[in-house]
This record gives structure tokens, sequence and C-alpha cells, in this order.
């Protein structure tokens, strides 16, 4: 567990899943990360490899197909891929997320369909909650399902769709009575060869450049009523219990960034050499990298606490946000000095740095802003103290 101190305060199970994760991500992500951004090329074959491991379904039940682990593995699988390649990161984040709805809230019919296909990595699924009009503020939901028959009839663009280009199942979120508000909101499970489900234009990202991210387009696509997601007019606080678990997954992209950030930094400043001695003799060098390593640390221990209270059925709202907003600004920063610390050569892309420093500025935006964390962090403080 180099640069791991707590790894070894862990239990067997999960200290061999972080080797079998590491060594996995050392010799197909490693190679592969530098192409799969420059080429925006979603990378197949390791998503399948990844699958085969188990990592396409995580905390998904053995007798559904999933691999049956808690989300500590979760979080300790999901940094050890990103550090390597934060793309193939996000594909498995969302790829959990999507399984993770299903399983939560889905009836065994459902779990045949939408679920079980989906564990092995060979069929990719998205979670479509975002629209060009909405966000942060996602009970704002204006796809409109409207019943006929026994049907919904869904109309409506949603927008920043990961894995949207790939996926063959899609949780998507549609409002039955805006007026409503959030309690209009249900869930729907959709098969991307339904009729009138369009998929729009790859954006053109900054950074997880590996992962595809797509507008989605509905005109009139008919859904059958079984396929709605749980109970209706409860999607909200679905999208809400799956974003606080999902977000565990985030923070610990985040930290997967921030460590390859640190072992960078650590390596060049070993072998740089400036004014007669490695920079790594210079107190202003050690500065950074100390701060370095206390950000993520602080960062994988809130996350991994998260991810404890996760399976412990504790409440964890606020642990996830917290993870989720200290990772992803650790992540900023230790890629921000990495650069930093390898000067020139942090600028370019011969090294990994400046892809760091990329991949790391989403983990602040998706699954809710640092904002939006901050106000579910706060409003979690003042209902504790019955404010
Ligand atoms: N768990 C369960 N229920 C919850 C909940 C939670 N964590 N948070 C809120 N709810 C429930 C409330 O109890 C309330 O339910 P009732 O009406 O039944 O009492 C209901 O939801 C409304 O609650 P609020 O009034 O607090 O909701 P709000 O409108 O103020 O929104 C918010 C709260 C935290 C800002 C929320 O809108 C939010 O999380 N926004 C960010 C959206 C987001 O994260 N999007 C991510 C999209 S997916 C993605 O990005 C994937 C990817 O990149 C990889
Ligand atoms: P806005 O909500 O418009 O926010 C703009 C700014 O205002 C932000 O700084 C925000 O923090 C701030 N702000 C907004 N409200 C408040 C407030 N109440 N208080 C203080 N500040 C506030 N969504 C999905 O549903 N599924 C996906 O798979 C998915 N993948 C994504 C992948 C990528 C690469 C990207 C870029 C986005 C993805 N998203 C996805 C959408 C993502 O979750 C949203 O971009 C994010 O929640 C922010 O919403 P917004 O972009 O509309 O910003």
């Amino acid at each position: 567990g180099k640069g791991i101190a707590s790894l070894a305060s862990l239990s067997e199970t999960h200290q061999l899943l972080y080797k079998t994760c590491r060594d996995f991500a050392e010799g197909e992500l490693k190679p592969i990360a530098a192409k799969t951004d420059r080429e925006k090329l979603f990378p197949k074959k390791q998503i399948e490899e990844m699958g085969e491991l188990g990592l396409m379904a995580v905390c998904i039940p053995e007798n559904v197909g999933g691999t049956g682990l808690d989300y500590l593995s979760y979080a300790i699988a999901t940094e050890q891929i990103s550090r390597c390649c934060a793309s193939a990161g996000t594909i498995m984040a969302v790829q959990n997320i999507y399984v993770n709805a299903i399983n939560n809230f889905g009836n065994d019919k459902q779990k045949e369909e939408f679920l079980r296909p989906f564990t092995d990595g060979k069929q990719i699924g998205s979670f479509s909650l975002s629209e060009p009009g909405l966000g942060s503020d996602a009970s704002a939901v204006s796809t409109k399902a409207t019943k006929k028959g026994s049907n919904y009839i869904i109309n409506g663009t949603k927008s920043w769709t990961t894995n949207g280009f790939e996926s063959k199942g899609l949780v998507l979120f549609a409002s039955t009575d805006k007026s409503k508000k959030h309690k209009g909101i249900s869930c729907f499970l959709l098969k991307k060869t339904f009729p009138g489900f369009f998929v729009g234009k790859k954006e053109d990202k900054l950074g997880i450049r590996g992962s595809s991210t797509c507008g989605l387009v509905f005109e009139d696509c008919p859904v059958p009523e079984e396929n709605v997601l749980g109970e209706l007019g409860k999607g909200f606080n679905y999208a809400m219990i799956t974003l606080d678990a999902g977000r565990i997954g985030v923070a610990a992209q985040a930290c997967g960034i921030a460590q390859a950030s640190l072992e960078l930094a650590v390596d060049y400043a070993s072998k740089r050499n400036s004014f007669g001695v490695p920079i790594a003799k210079l107190q202003l060098i050690q500065n950074k990298i100390a701060d370095m390593a206390l950000r993520v640390e602080s960062a994988r221990l809130l996350t991994w606490r998260a991810a404890h209270l996760k399976d412990s059925n504790a409440s964890h709202s606020k642990e996830a946000a917290m993870a989720k907003l200290a990772a992803s600004e650790a992540a900023t920063y230790n890629a921000h000095q990495c650069i930093q610390v390898l000067g020139g050569m942090g600028y370019v892309s011969d090294m990994p740095a400046e892809r760091y420093y990329r991949d790391a500025r989403i983990t602040e935006i998706y699954e809710g802003t640092s904002e939006i964390q901050k106000i579910v962090i706060a409003a979690n403080v003042f209902k504790e103290y019955g404010v």
C-alpha cells in the first residue's frame, strides 16, 4: 500500500481487492490512458475486463449477477481505477449508479431485464437526471411522462448523460405533473431501442474525455407502465438516495486523481536537479508534497468513513457530501501543485500532470457541484442541532 498508510488497517479482503485493482490499472489502464484522453476513445476492452473483475456492479448481490461487495470495496476499487485512468473511473462510477438504482428500487422482473445483463460490463447503462434547463435544481425536471393506455409517453430533452453514447439501458427521471414539483417526478427504465429515443452529439470536454457525455431527446417515446421504477412520484427521492451513495464513488475517483498527482510529483522531485540538488531537498517543494499528502489522506479517510456508514445502513448524506467536497478539492489542488513541481514538464502532454489537472476539475461539478455539497452539509448540520 505505497502512499496509502491507512490500508494496513483494512481487512484482508479489502487489501486483496486493492492489490487486484491496482495491478490491473497499472497493467491495463495506465498504458492507454493518454491515448484514451487524446483521441476520446471509449476503452471498451478494458471496461469489459473491469466487468470480469466485478467492478461494473460492485455492490449488487450475487443472486442478480453482481459482485456482492460493500461500499468500502467500491471506494477502494474506484480510486485505483481512477488513479490510472479517470475516464475509466467515470464510466465505472455511472455504471454502478445505474445498477444500484435498479437494485434498490426495482422489482424482480426489472432486475432480470435491466440489471443482470449489465453486471458484467458488456452492456453499459446511464442515469439521466439533468436537463438543459436544470442541473443543481434537480426537482425542476421538465421532461414529460404522459399516461396513454398502458404506456407512458416521454417528451423532452436531457443533457450531460454520461455513457450516453454507448449505453443500452437508461434510468430516466421525468415528470408526470410539473405542478407537483419534486412529487411529480418518477423514474423510468428505458432501452436504447425504444422508438422516439434519440442520442445527441457527444460533448467536447476539458477532461475525462474517454467517457461520452451526451444530450438525449425523447419524441413521443412510449415506455410500458411496468417500466416505472419503484413507486410513481418517488423519483426525486430515489435520485437523492442514489446520489448520496454515488458521491462516495466520485470522492473515490477524486482521491485516485489526487494520489496520482502526489506520486508523480514525488517521483519527479526525486529525479530533477536544480541548483545542484534534487528539488525534493528544497523546502518549498517539500511544503507542496506535505500539503498534497495531507489533502489526499484526509479526503480518503472521509471517503472511507462515508462508505463505512453506508455499509452500516447509517445515514450518510452529510458524510458523502463532505467526502465528495474534500476529495474533489484535493484532486484539483494536488493536480495544480503537481504541475508546479514538474515546472514546464507539468504543462505538456508528454507527462500526465496536465491530464490530471483537466480530469480533476469535473469532480467539483458532477453529482452535485461543490456549492450543492455545502448546501447538503449545512442542511444536515442544522438538522443535527435541531435548527
Ligand atoms: N435522501 C432521501 N431523500 C431526500 C434526500 C436524501 N439525501 N435529500 C432530499 N430528500 C427528499 C426530502 O426529504 C424531500 O422529500 P419529501 O417531500 O418526501 O419530504 C424531497 O427530497 C425534497 O427535498 P429538498 O426540499 O431538500 O430538495 P431541494 O429541491 O431543495 O434539492 C438538493 C436538494 C440537494 C439541492 C438536490 O436538488 C441536489 O442534490 N441537487 C444536485 C443534483 C445532482 O447532484 N445531480 C447529479 C446528476 S447525476 C450525475 O451528475 C452523474 C455523473 O456525473 C457521473
Ligand atoms: P447550474 O445548476 O446551472 O449551476 C451553475 C452554478 O451555480 C454552479 O456553480 C452552481 O454550484 C451554482 N448554483 C446553482 N444553484 C445554487 C444554489 N442554490 N446555491 C449556490 N450556488 C448554486 N447529469 C446527469 O443527470 N447524469 C449524468 O450522467 C451526468 N454526467 C455529467 C458528466 C459531465 C462531464 C458533466 C459536465 C455533467 C454531468 N451531469 C450529469 C450534469 C451535472 O450533474 C450538472 O452539470 C451539475 O449538477 C451542475 O448543474 P448545471 O451544470 O446545470 O449547473
